[in-house]
C-alpha cells in the first residue's frame, strides 16, 4: 500500500509509533523512525536495515521547533522528498483535577501533543508542496471528542490536534496534500502503563469500550497506514475513531 513512499513517523521507539513504523515497512515504504529517546528507535531502524528494508532513526524532540524542522530537512536529504507524515509522538500527562492541575504539567503536554503535531504540519507541508504533496495522520484520541475528568490537558490537546487537522487540510486540499487524523481508544501501550495495576480502574475502562476490550497498536496501525495510502484518495479533513465503540454511546 505504500511501495517506496517516503514515511516519517514520530513517537516511533515504543507504543501505536512503533506499530506504525513496522507496518508501513511491511506496506513497502522508505522509513524514517523518529522519537526523543533514541535506542528502541536505532534498534528497529537497524533491524529493518539488516532485514533488507530502509530505514534511518533521527532524534527530535517535537515539543522543539528547531528539532522538527531539523528532522524533516534530513529526511528530504536522505531520501529527496518526504510523502508520508504521521504525527503521533505523545505523552499521557498528569492525573488532576482542573483546579490542582500544575502548571508545568500543562505546559509539558500542551507543548508535545498539540504544539508538536503543529510543528510537524509546519515543516512536513512546506517539504510536501516541493514534491507535489503527500499524506498526513495525525494521531489524536478519543478524547479528543469527549471528555475525560483528570485528564485535562491531554483532553484539550487532543481536540486541538483534530481541530488543527480540519483547518489544515482545508488550506491545502487542492495541493494533494490530505490531512486527517485517528482517534484510538485505550491501546495497550507503555502510555497506560501505570494504570494496568489498578484492577478496578482497568476493568472500568475495558468495560467504557462496548468490544468489552482495549485495543492493539496493530489495530490503529491498519487504519493509520490505509489513511496514509493512495487507497485513501478522496478522504481528508477526517477523524476516525479506532476505538471498539467508545465513543458510539
Ligand atoms: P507510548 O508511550 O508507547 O509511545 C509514545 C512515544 O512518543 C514514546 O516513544 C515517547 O518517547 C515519544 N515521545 C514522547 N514525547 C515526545 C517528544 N516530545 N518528542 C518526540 N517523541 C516523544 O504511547 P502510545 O500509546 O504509543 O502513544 C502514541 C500516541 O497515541 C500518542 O499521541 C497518544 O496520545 C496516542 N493515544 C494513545 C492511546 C493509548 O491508550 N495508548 C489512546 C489514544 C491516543
Amino acid at each position: 500500500m505504500l511501495n517506496n513512499k517516503v514515511v516519517l513517523v514520530t513517537g516511533a521507539s515504543s507504543g501505536i509509533g512503533l506499530a506504525i513504523a513496522l507496518m508501513a515497512v511491511r506496506e513497502g515504504a522508505r522509513l524514517v523512525l523518529s522519537d526523543v529517546h533514541a535506542n528502541a528507535g536505532v534498534e528497529t531502524a537497524a533491524m529493518i536495515r539488516a532485514q533488507g528494508g530502509e530505514a534511518i532513526f533521527v532524534a527530535a524532540d517535537v515539543a522543539n521547533a528547531e528539532d522538527v524542522e531539523a528532522l524533516v530537512a534530513q529526511t528530504v536529504s536522505h531520501y529527496g522528498r518526504l510523502d508520508v507524515a504521521c504525527n503521533n509522538a505523545g505523552v499521557a500527562g498528569a492525573a488532576a483535577l482542573v483546579a490542582d492541575y500544575p502548571l508545568d504539567a500543562w505546559a509539558h503536554v500542551i507543548n508535545t501533543n498539540l504544539n508538536g503535531v503543529f510543528h510537524g504540519m509546519k515543516y512536513q507541508i512546506a517539504a510536501m508542496l516541493k514534491t507535489g504533496g503527500g499524506s498526513i495522520v495525525n494521531v489524536a484520541s478519543i478524547l479528543g471528542m469527549v471528555g475525560f475528568a483528570s485528564a485535562s490537558a491531554y483532553t484539550a490537546a487532543k481536540h486541538g490536534v483534530i481541530g488543527l487537522t480540519q483547518t489544515a487540510s482545508l488550506e491545502y486540499a487542492t495541493d494533494g496534500i490530505r490531512i486527517n487524523a485517528v482517534g484510538p481508544g485505550f491501546i495497550h501501550t507503555p502510555l497506560i502503563g501505570h494504570l494496568e495495576g489498578d484492577a478496578t480502574l482497568m476493568s472500568n475502562l475495558v468495560a467504557a469500550h462496548p468490544m468489552n476490550r482495549l485495543g492493539q497498536p496493530d489495530e490503529v496501525a491498519e487504519l493509520v497506514v490505509w489513511l496514509a495510502s493512495d487507497r485513501a484518495s478522496f478522504v481528508t479533513g477526517a477523524y476516525y475513531p479506532v476505538d471498539g465503540g467508545y465513543l458510539a454511546r
